[in-house]
């Protein structure tokens, strides 16, 4: 039986196509900032009296498609230690409201690293993070602390994530806005499928991250939140166009997200530098220099009510323990 807990990760250079949709092998590398607000704990134990997986989240069991995407990783924790007992998962999500940020980033990698420990798997954080990817793609990089690449790579081998700089030390925050925190109407899988497969601007994509993924490392570099902050604003804009350019084409955005950007580009204008990105959801991250924190934080508080707001700042990597 062990426990892990991994935070989840907002990326600043977005993972959007895979190019294998078995193994979760994605078009073009990515960048993310892993957050201290948001997380996962899956405790995992297997039990060879168990008569099929047993999936608890916050207290609730979970079946349908979500169970199986849990059991297909088990399956391949399983097969990899020679186990057949069925398992026990208790998952909680921590988020400081019942909000939808709880993204399947936090999730696997938590699952992942509960799961292969409690198997007697003995791997280390590339494995993990290989391991992670198997459940989603943004749980590759949530292994890792602070920035993170996911290197596309080619195959199971060779897609995994590495640090960029796991102890942030400048002062790069964000500010979550929950805009809608129901569950999602169109999956990102779905989302990446439609839009690899029918936007016709899909083929810039990876010319867009290439560019952005070598500008995002030098900006890093210096330090410079905003350098860091309008790659990243940018490189959103060009992921959602892929999805308003396909066919049929569709949004993740709300009439709120749409309020929320306005407000951000408004800050800016007034001399308040700080800039947004959005997932496959409507909710807006706003990305800021820590010298900034109030000035954002009061005007967004004002016009979206300051229950809707919470400040994250750079995560951990994920811990495992054995119980
Ligand atoms: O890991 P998934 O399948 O939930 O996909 C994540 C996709 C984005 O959040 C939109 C981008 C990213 O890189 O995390």
């Amino acid at each position: 039986m062990a426990t892990a807990k991994a935070h989840t990760n907002i990326a600043l250079v977005k993972y959007w196509g895979k190019k294998d949709q078995e193994l979760i092998i994605p078009q073009t590398d990515s960048l993310s900032l892993t957050l201290d607000e948001f997380y996962t704990t899956t405790t995992v134990d297997f039990d060879q009296e168990l008569a099929s997986d047993q999936v608890m989240i916050n207290g609730q069991q979970l079946g349908g498609p979500a169970a199986r995407k849990v059991t297909r990783l088990l399956d391949i924790v399983r097969q990899r230690s020679d186990l057949t007992a069925r398992a026990r998962v208790d998952s909680h999500n921590h988020v400081p409201t019942a909000a939808g940020l709880a993204s399947s980033a936090s999730a696997f990698a938590a699952l992942a690293g509960a799961a292969s420990q409690a198997a007697g798997l003995q791997l280390d954080r590339r494995g993990l993070s290989r391991l992670a990817r198997r459940g989603s793609g943004s749980a590759t990089r949530s292994v890792y602390g602070g920035l993170v690449e996911w290197q596309a790579g080619n195959d199971d081998q060779t897609s995994y994530a590495v640090p960029i700089m796991e102890e942030v030390d400048f002062g790069i925050e964000m500010i979550a806005i929950l805009i809608d925190t129901r569950q999602k109407k169109i999956s990102s899988r779905f989302g990446m499928q439609q839009s690899v497969a029918t936007s016709p601007y899909y083929r810039l994509w990876p010319e867009v991250v290439a560019h952005d993924m070598v500008a995002v490392k030098k900006a890093i570099a210096a330090r410079d939140v905003d350098q860091i902050g309008a790659i990243a604003e940018e490189n959103a804009l060009r992921m959602h166009a892929l999805t308003l350019s396909a066919a049929p084409g569709f949004t993740y955005f709300d009439s709120d997200t749409l309020k929320a950007m306005a407000i951000v580009r408004e800050l800016r204008a007034n001399g308040i530098n700080c800039y947004f990105t959005m997932d496959a959801g409507p909710n807006v991250k706003v990305i800021y220099d820590r010298v900034n924190r109030e000035a954002v934080y009061s005007s967004l508080a004002d016009q979206l009510g300051a229950d809707r707001l919470v400040v994250a700042k750079p995560g951990p990597g994920i811990k495992i323990w054995n119980d």
